[in-house]
């Protein structure tokens, strides 16, 4: 046996409760290596560079499954192990990259080499069963690439993070209140010129996911849409549909709603007037683990996609190993290379992570933002208005806008944004040189208004902030381009980074604002590209004349 992988401490936030009961169930998933992953990353380059042969063009899943399934070789060698062992293990994606058995902690101890044990979250008290280390069989190095969950713990501090903060009632706002202090849909409408109007898009939905067992409430969105959008009469555009992911579920009792996924379907449903919206509340995994990979498999195992998914979670980059943070931003550039646009907020802490006030900021390094600082998932920062001395409207960078450059992810698996962010980081000098990684992948790409937003919670208007506002409302743009360009007989952009970095005339510039934590000033807003606000709000009208010249 061969030792695969371990860590060296107990992650912080957790203590040992002794060894798991043998006989206590576990699901394990063994990750294969992929036969080609650089060839499918290579393949979505193609797909979305203008004049490559391949432009345009989207990959069948059983296209995308040639690079991303086993080889012949590790098939075979991995089947061979598991026959000797009697364990039945059952192919979870369509390239068969995925295996899952149940088994016994007796038996995985066993198997791996392991030492299975409970693991307490001290302030939640929710507790794991993982090992701090884990062996393979010698001559499988190479073909597996890792077993989990194993080594890799769920997060602690709520679980994914949710980028939204609530505040007082506002019953008597206006619809088309827009000042600094109160943002509504025709607000967001106003200022980037997103047209009103319902529509009926021959094909295209939105797919909103929820994590953490939150619920979407029908009636909040009822009483949202009649305060915020008066305009829309078609009652099919101001509802949405559920699909359940892993028997997620979406209570309706109002007790059970949820902040963040009622705003999900407000600025979805709300913004993208007519655009289909589609709910995917994620139920617990047998594995117990971060959820995106559920995500991603599960839409890698249907044959109908939505053409945006607008994600409002996230959690500290390193909060998950790099093999499993790979392998999921690796299954988000296969959704994309198959024609699916992933938005992400790219967290409400600014510098600092996920969340608002986080201060772990570990050896004084900033904290990167998961999945805003997959290079194949398009990160969206947060605005706030503000009025200029003439009285006009004008955005800063919101002090709450995720972003940074990644610790994972490299500028080489981000090209598209070599110029824009080389740019930034000569401006910036040697500003916070220790505490990132200069040739990291760079995030936010681009921003939307997220700050003193009007929703619907429990049947009162709340004010809201967030990353979670800002990545709907740009979802829901890209949506309705996609339907401009369904008029047409163009298919969705699917992957955007290349088409956003290639036009940034289609954005408003941000210069102003901060985005303050771990105990610094956080990165400046700059001409151009930077570390606030990514390239810019969008200019809708622009944004829709380069997607239709895409
Ligand atoms: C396995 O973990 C338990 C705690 O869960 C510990 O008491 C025991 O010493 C460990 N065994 C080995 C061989 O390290
Ligand atoms: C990408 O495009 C180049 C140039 O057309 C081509 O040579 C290469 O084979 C393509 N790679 C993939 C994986 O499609
Ligand atoms: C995709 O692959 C599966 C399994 O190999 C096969 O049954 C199916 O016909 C293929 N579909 C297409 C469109 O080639
Ligand atoms: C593995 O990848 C290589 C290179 O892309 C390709 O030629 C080959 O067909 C792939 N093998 C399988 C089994 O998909
Ligand atoms: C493993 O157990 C889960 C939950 O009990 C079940 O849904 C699944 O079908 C089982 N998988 C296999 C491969 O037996
Ligand atoms: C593996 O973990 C056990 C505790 O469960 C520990 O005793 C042992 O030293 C670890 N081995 C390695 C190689 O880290």
């Amino acid at each position: 046996m061969s030792l695969h992988e371990y860590v060296s401490n107990i992650p912080a936030g957790y203590v040992e409760s002794g060894p798991a009961d043998s006989n206590s169930f576990l699901a394990l998933r063994i990750a294969l290596v992929q036969n080609d992953s650089d060839g499918l990353i290579e393949a979505l380059h193609n797909i979305s560079t203008p004049g490559n042969p391949s432009f345009g063009q989207y990959l069948s899943s059983n296209e995308s499954a040639k690079f991303t399934a086993p080889s012949p070789q590790t098939e075979a060698a991995v089947k061979s192990w598991l026959q000797g062992t009697r364990l039945h293990a059952s192919a979870i994606t369509p390239a068969g990259d995925w295996l899952q058995f149940n088994t016994t902690v007796h038996v995985a101890n066993e198997l791996l080499g392991a030492n299975f044990s409970v693991f307490t979250h001290t302030a939640t008290g929710e507790q794991a069963i993982r090992t701090l280390n884990y062996s393979i069989p010698t001559d499988l190095v190479g073909h597996i690439d890792f077993v989990h969950p194993t080594i890799s713990f769920p997060s602690p501090s709520p679980p994914p993070a949710v980028f939204s903060v609530r505040a007082r009632d506002f019953d008597d706002v206006a619809p088309d209140d827009c000042t600094p202090d109160i943002v509504t849909p025709y607000c967001a409408h106003r200022i980037y010129g997103i047209p009103l109007g319902t529509i009926t898009p021959a094909a295209g939905w939105i797919g909103v996911p929820a994590f953490e067992k939150e619920n979407a409430n029908k009636a909040d969105l009822s009483k949202f849409m009649a305060h915020f959008r008066p305009d829309v009469k078609d009652s099919r555009a101001k509802t949405f549909e559920v699909e359940s992911i892993n028997g997620g579920k979406n209570l309706q009792d109002p007790d059970e709603t949820g902040l963040e996924a009622n705003i999900d379907v407000q600025y979805t449903v709300g913004i993208a007037s007519g655009v289909p919206v589609t709910f995917l509340p994620i139920g617990e995994t047998p594995t117990r683990s971060k959820d995106f990979d559920a995500l991603y498999i599960y839409l890698l195992n249907q044959k109908e996609r939505p053409s945006v998914i607008s994600i409002s979670y996230g959690f500290e980059e390193d909060d998950v190993s790099l093999s499993i943070s790979r392998r999921v931003c690796y299954g988000l550039a296969q959704l994309a290379a198959e024609g699916v646009s992933v938005i992400a907020g790219s967290g409400d802490g600014g510098v600092g992570g996920p969340l608002v006030g986080d201060k772990k900021c570990y050896k004084n390094e900033f904290v990167p933002t998961f999945p805003a600082s997959c290079p194949y998932v398009t990160a969206v920062g947060g605005t706030a208005l503000r009025s200029t001395s003439s009285g006009a409207l004008t955005e800063i960078g919101a002090s709450f806008s995720g972003g940074g450059f990644s610790k994972y992810f490299t500028n080489q698996e981000s090209r598209w944004q070599g110029r824009a962010v080389q740019q930034y980081l000569q401006r910036i000098g040697t500003l916070y040189e220790d505490r990132f990684r200069r040739d990291g992948r760079a995030f936010p790409d681009v921003s939307a208004v997220g700050d003193k937003i009007m929703i619907y919670f429990k049947g009162e208007v709340e004010r809201v902030f967030g990353t979670s506002i800002s990545a709907p409302i740009f979802a829901s743009m890209i949506a309705l381009i996609n339907v401009e360009r369904s008029k047409v007989n163009k298919r969705p952009l699917g992957f955007l980074n290349e088409f956003l970095y290639s036009n940034p005339q289609a954005f408003k510039d941000i210069t102003t604002g901060t985005n303050p934590g771990c105990n610094t000033a956080g990165f400046p807003a700059l001409e151009n590209w930077d570390a606030v606000t990514g390239l810019g709000t969008p200019k809708y009208d622009a944004l829709k004349a380069a997607g239709l010249a895409w």
